[in-house]
Formats: C-alpha cells, sequence, structure tokens
C-alpha cells in the first residue's frame, strides 16, 4: 500500500500532524520525506513539539524506517543536527541522488534581492541549488563520504517493501499554491509540490500509488509574498486565535477564511482521494479535542458536509487539537481502506 500525503493550500497545512497520526496507526514501515529544508513540519506529540526540517514526520513511530527522496535537497548541517536530537540514526536513509545544498547556496539566495523582498523566500538556498541541480553541477548525496553509511538505493528499497505488502507514506512539502507549475507563480517555491511532483521526487509512477491525501487547514495561512484570497487583517486574524508563526523563518502568517474554490482546484490537480482537515478546532472551538465523529457539534459536522459536497472527496481525518491524538479518523465509518 502506497500513500501521498500533500499540502492543499500555501503549505502549514498540517501535513506533520497528519503524517505522524497515521504513521502511529496505520503500522507504516517506511516514510519517505520529499522537499527541502524551507518547509517545516510541526508534530505535537508525547507531551513535546518537534519542528522537522528534513527528517520524515512518521519519526514517531519507532518502527518505521524514514527515507529522504531523490528529488530532495539536503542540508548537511540540519540533516545531522535533527537525526542526532531525534535519535534516529540506524533507521533513517537518503537516497544516494538527494541533492546537497551548500553554504554558497545559501548565501547566493540571502544576497538576491529580488528573492528577499519580492518572493519572500526563506532564504535557505533551496532554490539556488535548485539551478545547481539544472546547471548539472550540484553535489549529490552520494560524493559526501560522512553520508556514506546513510545512502541507498530508495526505489529498488521502496520497492521490495511494497512488494512485500508493507505500507508506505510519502511525505509531501508545502502545498499545492506554491508549486513551480501550478502555483501563484512567481509567487512560488522551486518545486512541483502536488501528488505527480511528489511521486516523482522519490521515483514512483502514479500506477503504484494507492491513496492522495490532501491535507487542508480550516482557514487559509500564507507566508511571503503572493495573493491570499480574502486575506484578513492582522487585527482580525488575532481575534479568530488564528496567529500562527512560520516555523523555519519565524515570519507571521497572513491569513484568510478557508476557500472553497481553492480546494476544488487543489482536489483535481493533486487526484485526491481523501482529505484531511486539521485545525477544525480554530473554526468550531466546541470541537476541541473530539475525537469522535458523533461528538462534533451539528454545526461543524455540517460545515465538513459541505465541504465534501463541493470537493466530491470525503473528508476521512480531522484534526481538533494540537497533539497527533486528536484526530477524528472517520476511514473506516465511511469504508475508505486502511
Ligand atoms: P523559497 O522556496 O524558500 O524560495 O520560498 C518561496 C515562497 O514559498 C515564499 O513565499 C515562502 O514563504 C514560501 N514557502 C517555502 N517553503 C514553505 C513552507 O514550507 N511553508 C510555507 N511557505 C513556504
Ligand atoms: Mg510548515
Amino acid at each position: 500500500m502506497l500513500s501521498v500525503v500533500a499540502g492543499g493550500f500555501f503549505g502549514d497545512e498540517g501535513k506533520g500532524k497528519v503524517v505522524a497520526y497515521l504513521a502511529l496507526s496505520d503500522k507504516v514501515c517506511a516514510a519517505v520525506r520529499v522537499g527541502s529544508v524551507n518547509a517545516g513540519h510541526t508534530v505535537f506529540w508525547g507531551g513535546k513539539e518537534f519542528k522537522l526540517r528534513i527528517v520524515p514526520s512518521a519519526f514517531v513511530n519507532g518502527g518505521c524506517k524514514l527515507y529522504i527522496g531523490a528529488g530532495s535537497l539536503v542540508r548537511l548541517d540540519v540533516f545531522f543536527r535533527e537525526v542526532n536530537t531525534l535519535g534516529v540514526a540506524g533507521r533513517i536513509f537518503v537516497d544516494r541522488n538527494a541533492g546537497i545544498i551548500e553554504e554558497r547556496h545559501v548565501e547566493t539566495e540571502v544576497r538576491d534581492e529580488y528573492l528577499r523582498n519580492s518572493i519572500g523566500s526563506t532564504l535557505q538556498g533551496v532554490g539556488a541549488a535548485m539551478v545547481d541541480r539544472v546547471m548539472r553541477r550540484l553535489k549529490l548525496a552520494r560524493d559526501f563520504p560522512e553520508l556514506s553509511t546513510y545512502l541507498v538505493d530508495l526505489v529498488d528499497e521502496v520497492w521490495k517493501i511494497i512488494n512485500s505488502g508493507g505500507n508506505v507514506l510519502i511525505e509531501g512539502t508545502q502545498g499545492t499554491y506554491l508549486s513551480l507549475y501550478h502555483g501563484t507563480y512567481p509567487y512560488v517555491t522551486s518545486r512541483d509540490t502536488t501528488a505527480a511532483g511528489i511521486l516523482s521526487e522519490v521515483g514512483l509512477g502514479p500506477k503504484y500509488l494507492d491513496e492522495v491525501i490532501v491535507v487542508f487547514k480550516s482557514y487559509v495561512t500564507r507566508v511571503g509574498s503572493g495573493p491570499l484570497p480574502g486575506e484578513l487583517s492582522i487585527d482580525e486574524v488575532i481575534n479568530r486565535g488564528w496567529i500562527e508563526k512560520a516555523s523555519v523563518t519565524g515570519r507571521i502568517r497572513r491569513a484568510a477564511p478557508f476557500n472553497h474554490d481553492l480546494a476544488k482546484r487543489a482536489v483535481i490537480l493533486n487526484s485526491a482521494t481523501q482529505v484531511a482537515l486539521t485545525c477544525l478546532d480554530k473554526i468550531f472551538p466546541s470541537s476541541a479535542r473530539v475525537k469522535e465523529w458523533s461528538k462534533l457539534p451539528p454545526e461543524a459536522k455540517k460545515w465538513v458536509e459541505d465541504l465534501e459536497d463541493v470537493v466530491k472527496v470525503p473528508v476521512t481525518l480531522i484534526g481538533t487539537g494540537d497533539d497527533v491524538t486528536h484526530m477524528i479518523d472517520r476511514r473506516k465509518d465511511l469504508g475508505v481502506v486502511t
């Protein structure tokens, strides 16, 4: 079984929480993270907060092997710091062909006024490294002796796991509308963030895929520049309790109410089979920490059902609080195979 988790808006939809939940509940034996260190995934688990920039959020399942895909771009300092802090050495592996971001890539971006002022880049060197990759001069993971014990042929490993009946989860990064091809260009990141792009970064084709889970937050946030339909004033964002700080750059996230048009298009762009919704408690406080569908207030249920009518895909997972365990899992009730 192969599943992909992709962001449906502008990143920060809560993919980390969704992946961590699935890793714990679905006996996931392998999890692959794509993208790069500009994307931070936050996981609250066991009373602790983890901010992950490269290690897959599935690390919470100690029996899960962790992988970084060929299309990813890794910063060695970030990688080794996270591996050591989380104690995942021995079960984390990097595709031989993953790209490596070097100091000069960060310096190039930091010097770039257009990226900083017009685009609002995170300036983590990701785009500059991608340029070098396209120009065929980027060094890959296989070129760094300090990574030698971590290297694998990921396609071969994942293929074997899928064929032996194992459950594999691929964790996308950022969101659909930050896609280089399908997002709000030029206010986008340096990769295709949709399910097809995520699969391509791992090295698997669409036929092997069983589930595409698109994650929406119950309101929309965006960091950096670019259009945000229905954007609220900062006072209104604070009023509604939607104020958030970006996990990599610390910037305040812009916010707007949930956008059904964007959601509908994201479902198509990702060929979603399921929707995971996060932060329902931020629009219906009475749903906070609820774990059963039947215990949701009627207005929250109706809101979710109206969303299903619009996107024509079941809302299978609903986050109702910070912790990984604050989740309503409707997959059995809705007859979605788990
Ligand atoms: P860059 O990819 O770091 O150059 O950033 C380009 C745009 O994508 C900026 O608006 C960033 O704020 C945004 N961006 C990049 N990564 C993330 C993410 O993980 N979450 C949210 N926004 C992101
Ligand atoms: Mg994030």
